[in-house]
């Protein structure tokens, strides 16, 4: 198995119905594919992904995001050799944000890991130990709350 992360910029505004549609037919794609997932969306348009499954599913989902032209990948970042889902019954868990200041989340600390990583400010391994671990915390924070979407 594999995991996947990565954030991205919307290129168009999208409604409450532009991402519900996006978040039925990931749900559909993955539970076919087995892949489990979370997606988190702030409101300026940014998005934090990370899924998780087999190897090849998950390596054609990257392709097929990386074709999407609903947004622009900015840095992506795999972990080989996973061994146990963060989400195992999620085929798309769906959360929102805000970007007021003061607002601490941890998707916000993944996404500047990622664009430190993007960056080149320390070394990737580094970080991407720290992301892996946060992504596990927020899988224990958003375990049994209901999608937004
Ligand atoms: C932010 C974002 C997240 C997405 N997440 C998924 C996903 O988890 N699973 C999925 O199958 N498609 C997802 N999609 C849609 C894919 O990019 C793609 O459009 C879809 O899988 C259909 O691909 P196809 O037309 O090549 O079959 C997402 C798109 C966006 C913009």
């Amino acid at each position: 198995m594999k995991a996947f992360v990565y954030f991205s910029n919307a290129t168009q505004p999208l409604s409450d119905v532009d991402l519900k549609t996006l978040a039925r037919q990931a749900r559909t794609k993955n539970s076919v594919a087995g892949v489990t997932s979370y997606l988190f969306f702030w409101d300026n348009g940014v998005f934090l992904h990370y899924f998780e499954g087999p190897d090849e599913k998950v390596e054609d989902l990257m392709k097929r995001l990386a074709n999407d032209n609903r947004h622009q990948i900015e840095f992506q970042l795999s972990q080989p050799n996973f061994t146990s889902r963060r989400f195992p019954d999620d085929s798309l868990a769906f959360h929102v944000g805000g970007t007021q200041k003061g607002i601490f989340r941890l998707e916000e600390v993944v996404k500047q890991q990622l664009e430190y990583c993007r960056d080149g400010i320390g070394r990737v391994e580094r970080w991407s130990e720290k992301i892996w671990l946060n992504l596990d915390k927020i899988a224990n924070i958003t375990f049994a709350q209901p999608s937004e979407y």
